[in-house]
């Protein structure tokens, strides 16, 4: 999408983004050929094991007994995960390069998810913020801080598209739209990867978790997915084409079965649409011991078994279950797999270690004074601006901003925890570098303005009300003019292994709520979560409710600049909250189906509804208030008829009918009316951030590429067809504004 922006003020053409990079490849490929002819079989093994560290001590892959130095010596290891310490690092490098017959450096691996020393805000919040270049930014000082840390490879972008709150994973993707998924995926890599990968401040990407693992059934962690093809073409695959497209050198294989075959020896998965389909030429690493699992998933009888399927679908390397080592040879012994594939799978692996400059100089990333690299002020100032703009006001009775001088009674288990604000991948973060809410508030609006009392507890080890923290709470609030009240779940509550069947605000958290309620001060909700939750009584009980994530190290000076007005609130939701957890999953870009409902906000009988609670969700995708308003009109097709391979294009006039400055969204979308299958209501097509003074207007220009309307066919072909549109501009996805084009 090129969008052209007419301002009556200024003009200005927005640029797309920058080619992958991948340009030594061929001669990474020569020496990787050279390479592999003087390696022993069980070298080749070697490089396609990853082993892992804990506590310091170094150890085996789990499963397998071996001294690790010993091994390194020997050329039998390829890569580690997770060493937070770069001397050991840096040890381990030297030992490889210097001691083993042919000094092939190790590739190093870790979990920078939303930032390395710093932490942004979890990566569903930073996609509210709609920010593109923001988002590749972010990537791009995590990348900096990594390499420097002898961090070679993040295993980052998580491309899951999810429409169900209840898994908890959905914190680390872009939620549950596929365009502005894959827009976030390609970002991603750009800043991780930058324009060339060899150079010491840039590192790997690894696009995870291949395949459709958001769609696991009932939102529980590692659970079966199955779906049809079509809906994997048109949903989930996007957003991991799109990081592929951007130059992502690694896959991660994903913990779940795809149609019933676990996505570690998913060979129409991992070869057909991957590599052949799709043109991957880099290496996939399993999940934490995802190959050895097929064993319980119940396809593969024992290790061997398991490393001939994973091999055979052409997964490279074997993440800490052993098996490639442990059976390997004897694999190809008894011909069950051929030395020629090994070759294959030791060969992507090698061309990345020389994509990356290991070869080159094995010490290039470490080397950097780290006080130089890490916590820069001016990544610093960006990551509270980025928290800010990730936050979403829902909810505003005129509450917001708080006067100067406003007396806070600021309340709950997260206003002062440098811990949650974190999120749940916290890199090599440090709680002790978090400003929190109030630390923050206290410097903006004086200490002695602002009261504080946790109240409850809320996190992994300790949950509930703390003794006497109601009466506390509603003390303070009596003395103040606005209660300010952090609650939701903790940072423990978001990643891996969290799924939860209630997503509702816990108990005693809405009995603190109630019983604030009694004092008729006006209530400020500060949601601290990682995914849409079940909040309809508390919206409705409080006069504003800022939705402020888990923020990350610069959380707190984030909601003081917005409590303040500092800064205007801008983030837009890119997940629905639902109305009831019943609901779920429920998501704007759903089927029209044969009955529709008449409407999305009554309860009704035969038709696509629920007899006891509307359709529509509490707020809908795209959702986001602000402290002004901006108005829509004059949407033009100005492509009432376009060419197949044409560009639709569409402009529409926004004004800041308010008095503040401020951001908001323009999001566009659009509907194929009759179609070879059926289509969703709606589908995002298009969006621009638009900065506008008070009283501004400016005229944005939408251009909508047909292949962007490409969709699955029921032969599974992807392509654009001749049809009719209905187009939408708006700041969500309830745009009114309404127009029409033909593909001819
Ligand atoms: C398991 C997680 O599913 C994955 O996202 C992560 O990258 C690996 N563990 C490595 O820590």
């Amino acid at each position: 999408m090129k969008r052209v922006i007419l301002s009556l003020f200024a003009l200005s053409v927005v640029a797309i983004g920058s080619a992958a990079p991948q340009a030594s490849d061929k001669e990474a490929l020569r020496n990787a050929n050279k390479l592999i002819k003087q390696m022993t079989l069980r070298e080749k093994l070697g490089q396609l094991e990853q082993f892992i560290t804990r506590n310091g001590v170094v150890t085996g892959p789990e499963g397998v007994k071996c001294d690790i130095d010993s091994a390194v010596r020997k050329g039998e290891v390829g890569s580690f995960l997770s060493i937070r310490n770069r001397n050991e690092a840096l040890r381990l490098q030297k030992m490889a390069v210097e001691e083993s017959r042919l000094g092939i450096p190790l590739i190093f691996g870790y979990d920078i998810i939303h930032g390395c020393k710093i932490i942004f805000p979890e990566n569903l919040a930073i996609s509210c913020s709609w920010n593109i270049d923001a988002v590749e930014r972010s990537a791009r000082i995590a990348a900096e801080e990594s390499a420097a840390s002898a961090i070679h490879w993040t295993f980052s972008p998580m491309c899951d598209i999810s429409v169900d709150p209840r898994w908890s994973r959905v914190s680390e993707g872009a939620g549950e739209d596929p365009y502005l998924g894959s827009k976030i995926a390609a970002a991603m890599v750009r800043g991780y990867q930058g324009d060339d990968l060899a150079k010491s401040n840039t590192i790997a990407a690894c696009v995870k978790h291949f395949a459709a693992y958001g769609a696991v059934q009932a939102g529980k962690d590692y659970n079966t997915v199955d779906m049809s093809e079509l809906m994997f073409r048109d949903i989930y695959l996007p957003p991991y084409k799109a990081a592929l497209d951007a130059g992502a050198v690694t896959v991660m294989s994903s913990f779940n079965d795809f149609m019933g075959v676990p996505a570690s020896g998913n060979k129409w998965l991992l070869y057909d649409l991957l590599r052949k389909e799709l043109g991957f030429k880099g290496f996939v690493v399993s999940d934490w011991k995802a190959v050895n699992e097929m064993i319980i998933h119940g396809v593969a009888a024992d290790g061997r078994d398991a490393a001939e399927l994973a091999m055979k679908a052409h997964l490279n390397m074997d993440m800490l279950g052993g098996d490639y080592i442990a059976h390997g040879e004897e694999l190809v012994r008894t011909g069950r797999i051929s030395e020629k594939l090994i070759d294959e799978l030791c060969r992507e692996v090698l061309v990345v270690k020389y994509q990356l400059g290991l070869f080159e100089d094995p010490y290039r990333y470490g080397k950097q004074n780290l006080s130089e690299v890490y916590y820069r002020p001016e990544n610093m100032q960006f990551a509270r601006e980025l928290a800010a703009e990730s936050m979403v006001l829902l909810k505003n009775n005129g509450v917001l901003p708080l006067a100067e001088g406003t007396k806070i009674a600021l309340i709950g288990p997260f206003a002062d925890s440098k811990i949650d604000q974190l999120g749940a991948w916290r890199g090599l973060g440090e709680a002790k570098r978090s400003v929190t809410f109030r630390t923050a508030l206290e410097e903006r609006f004086g200490k002695e303005n602002v009261l504080y009392t946790k109240a409850c507890e809320c996190g992994r080890y300790k949950n509930g009300l703390i003794e006497g923290g109601i009466e506390e709470a509603v003390k303070i609030a009596e003395q103040s003019d606005v209660v300010l009240l952090s609650i939701g779940l903790s940072g423990w509550h978001s990643g891996e292994s969290r799924s939860r069947a209630s997503i509702s605000i816990p108990e005693d958290q809405q009995q603190l709520l109630d019983a604030l309620k009694q004092t008729g001060k006006k209530i400020v909700v500060l949601l601290s979560t990682g995914r849409p939750m079940d909040i309809r009584n508390e919206v409705e009980k409080a006069d504003a409710v800022l939705l402020t994530w888990h923020a990350g190290t610069m959380a707190g000076p984030a909601v003081a600049d917005l409590v303040s007005g500092d800064k205007n609130p801008s983030g837009h939701l890119t997940m629905s909250f639902p109305y009831s957890v019943g609901q779920v999953p429920v998501h704007y870009n759903s089927k029209n189906t044969g009955r529709p409902a008449k409407s999305q906000f009554k309860a009704q009988g035969y038709s696509c509804s629920y007899v006891d609670i509307r359709n529509a969700p509490l707020f809908p995708f795209g959702y986001g208030l602000s402290y002004t308003e901006f108005e829509y009109s004059d949407l033009k097709v100005l492509t009432p008829e376009v060419p197949l391979g044409g560009v639709v294009k569409v402009s529409v006039k926004v004004k800041n009918v308010g008095k503040r400055d401020g951001v908001d969204v323009a999001q566009l979308y659009v509907r194929d009316i009759v179609a070879e299958t059926t289509r969703p209501v709606r589908e995002l097509k298009g969006f621009e951030r638009l900065s506008l003074k008070a009283g501004e207007v400016k005229v944005v220009e939408f251009e909508i590429p047909t292949s962007d309307l490409a969709y699955c066919h029921s032969d599974m072909s992807v392509k654009a067809d001749a049809g009719d549109f209905y187009v939408w501009v708006g700041a969500d996805s309830n745009a009114k504004l309404k127009g029409q084009f033909k593909i001819k």
